[in-house]
């Protein structure tokens, strides 16, 4: 399996339907448009059988963080740092859920992160989840920041260990 960047003369993304509307719409209206202007990037998963079927995607950029609220090493081994990478969105669509299918966007994001820093070297990877995915990215090692439950972050060093 790999994912491609979002072809919107491709893809079918009216047929996509994760059960939130805002990443529907994101995806449908604003994704390739995002690409275009170099804001944000997104790759999508085929369903190998109907290549136009999008089965996940996800979103990738960077943010600027507040350093003081990481735990206190972090802040000390960064200092001065404000900037990391996000995954601004990521969502399978509900026909293809609890098959793995986000557990393995999710690894091939953080892999193309990973692949980004070492060019351009940021120390963190954050991610803004939605209520009731919270345990779906703590579970790959993600942790809260110290002033917002929902917003949540990995270390490179974390990433690398556990990729590499
Ligand atoms: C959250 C989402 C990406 C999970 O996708 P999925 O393909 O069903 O996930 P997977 O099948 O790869 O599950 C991997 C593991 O995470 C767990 N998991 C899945 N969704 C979870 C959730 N919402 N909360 C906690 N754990 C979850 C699974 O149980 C599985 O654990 P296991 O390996 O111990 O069985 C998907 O449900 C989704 O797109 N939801 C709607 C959009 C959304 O809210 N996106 C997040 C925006 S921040």
């Amino acid at each position: 399996m790999i994912t491609v960047q979002l072809d919107k003369k491709k893809h079918n993304r009216d047929a996509f339907d994760c059960g939130v509307d805002a990443l529907n719409n994101y995806l449908r209206v604003i994704a390739g448009q995002q690409s275009s202007r170099d804001n944000t990037r997104t790759f999508v998963l085929e369903d190998a059988n109907v290549s136009e079927s999008i089965i996940g995607f996800y979103t990738l950029t960077m943010t600027s963080f507040d350093l003081n609220a990481l735990p206190e090493k972090l802040q000390k081994k960064h200092n001065n740092v404000k900037t990391g990478g996000l995954i601004a969105r990521l969502a399978v669509d509900k026909r293809y859920v609890k098959q793995g299918f986000g557990e393995w966007l999710l690894i091939d994001a953080l892999k193309k992160l990973l692949l980004a820093s070492q060019i351009v070297a940021f120390p963190i990877i954050i991610v803004d989840a939605k209520e009731g995915v919270i345990q779906f990215y703590k579970k790959f090692g993600f942790a809260a920041f110290l002033d917002t439950p929902d917003k949540l972050f990995i270390t490179l060093v974390d990433v690398r260990a556990s990729l590499e």
